[in-house]
């Protein structure tokens, strides 16, 4: 079987090399000339444990392939895959110009019977949107019988975890309208699920609808929990409790409970803020979900409000140590980041900035510039700072030297974004500590 897909970045590029590496031949495009170039030369554009070999061995196999020119390569496929990035238009709808893009460059080339599949994240009825743009475009160009279908694939992957997730898929959802598309994917899919068949096939309607149902849920969940921690500190309760007394009944589960500052990240916010138009469109409102964005909007500031409060509001002319700038750990993806909240913040109350990430310094001076300062290392960073903040929980970060941060930093704040850190052990140290939710 031979596949491309469209669009070369966290998703298209996890996809395509996993594919490849069950043995599909798989051409990657993107438009991008410089990353397909690199790609070519072993340069992989992102952070991503594990990528680098899957891609590399699979590129000198000869099953996996970068491409610039898609319509070079439209007749010798048989499926192709639309992975480029949805991002927000200035309203908050998904901007689908690239994905739009991509079809009109299929539609006025294909001459080959094709199955072509978003997976993309993309509004609900956009499969549908794709499939009439290409048969009227075929019509036009006197193509009324050849075969085409459409399907739509949302990809789950979590970023940091990206392969793993693609290679042993908790599900793959597939929204389909023929039973050639139905074969087509089975046939692909099925030795990632050798075992235990979990591809859930369904209408295209509701496959799109999953994937902005599934990524509102555990935005959810997340809101949730910063609601019920920051009133856990109000009224004296520890949040981590209260996490731990909940999870344990099997009705809600212990994942997606943890408080911390705010979601982030090329999905989670984007996603929300899609499903939020998608049902203003339909003549609907998604309360919950709005309220979900707007306990995210403030839960992004805490980490800077608990600075402020801590010095009375005097903290011009301070210094901050970051630890932690990509939105999560293992990712160096910067995209809506709480980092960036927080130092936006700090810069504009005059604080100095030093900060580290194991992976995505040279991502963030993309937001950043010269603005803050880039350390070697976590002690670098907290050199003479007068407080540490943590917003992103790299492992790294879990166990410091204490007695050496102590010497080193000018004054003895750490506030603690992701509770990772043991109050009593960094009180014992000498450190005022702050966590979310905490007593
Ligand atoms: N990042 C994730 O973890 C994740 C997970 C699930 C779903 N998704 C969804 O997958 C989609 C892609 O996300 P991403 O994070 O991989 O995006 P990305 O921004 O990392 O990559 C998109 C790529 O598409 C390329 N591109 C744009 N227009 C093109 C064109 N006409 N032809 C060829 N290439 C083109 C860009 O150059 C870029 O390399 C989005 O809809 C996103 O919501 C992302």
């Amino acid at each position: 079987m031979k596949i491309a897909i469209v669009g070369t970045g966290y998703v298209g590029l996890v996809s395509g090399a996993c594919f490849a590496e069950m043995g599909v031949d798989v051409t990657c495009v993107d438009i991008d000339k410089e990353k397909i170039e690199g790609l070519k030369q072993g340069v992989i554009p992102i952070y991503e444990p594990g990528l680098k070999s899957l891609v590399m061995r699979n590129y000198e196999a000869e099953r996996l392939h970068f491409e610039t020119d898609l319509v070079s390569i439209i007749n010798q496929m048989d499926i192709i895959f639309i992975a480029v990035g949805t991002p927000s238009d200035s309203d908050g709808n998904a901007d689908l110009s690239y994905v739009d893009n991509v079809v009109e460059t299929i539609a006025n080339n294909m001459t080959a019977p094709l199955l072509v599949v978003t997976k993309s994240t993309v509004p609900v009825g956009t499969s549908f949107r794709v499939r009439d743009k290409i048969r009227k475009r075929l019509d036009e160009r006197g193509l009324t019988n050849l075969d085409f279908d459409v399907a739509s694939n949302p990809e789950f992957l979590k970023e940091g975890a990206a392969i793993n997730d693609f290679m042993s898929p908790d599900r793959v959802v597939v929204g389909v309208e023929s039973d050639v598309a139905k074969d087509l994917m089975s046939r692909l899919y099925r030795p990632f699920l050798l075992n235990n068949f979990r591809i859930i096939f369904m209408d295209i309607l509701s496959a799109e609808m999953t994937k902005y149902a599934s990524n509102a849920m555990l935005a959810t969940r997340i809101s949730f929990m910063n609601d019920i921690a920051n009133l856990s500190e109000i009224v004296g309760a520890d949040v981590n409790m209260v996490r731990k007394g909940m999870g344990s009944d099997t009705r809600i589960g212990r994942s997606f409970l943890y408080p911390g500052c705010g979601y982030g990240g090329s999905c989670f916010p984007k996603d929300i803020r899609a499903i939020i138009k998608i049902g203003e469109e339909a003549g609907y409102e998604m309360k919950v979900i709005k309220a979900v964005e707007e306990v995210n909007n403030i839960q992004k500031s805490i980490l800077f409000k608990k600075f402020d409060q801590h010095y009375d509001g005097d903290i011009k002319g301070k210094t901050v140590a970051v630890w932690g700038l990509s939105f999560k750990p293992e990712t160096d993806d910067m995209r809506d980041a709480p980092s960036l909240t927080l130092i936006d913040s700090l810069l504009k109350s005059g604080v100095n900035v030093r900060s580290y990430d194991p992976a995505a310094m040279q991502e963030a001076q993309k937001y950043l510039d010269d603005k803050i300062y880039y350390a070697k290392d976590i002690y670098d960073a907290a050199f003479e700072a007068d407080a540490l903040i943590v917003p992103t929980e790299w492992k790294e970060f879990r166990l410091p030297g204490w007695a050496v941060l102590k010497k080193i930093m000018k004054d003895n704040l750490v506030i603690d974004g992701r509770n990772i850190y043991n109050k009593e052990e960094i009180e014992s140290h000498g450190f005022e500590y702050r966590g979310i939710g905490l007593k």
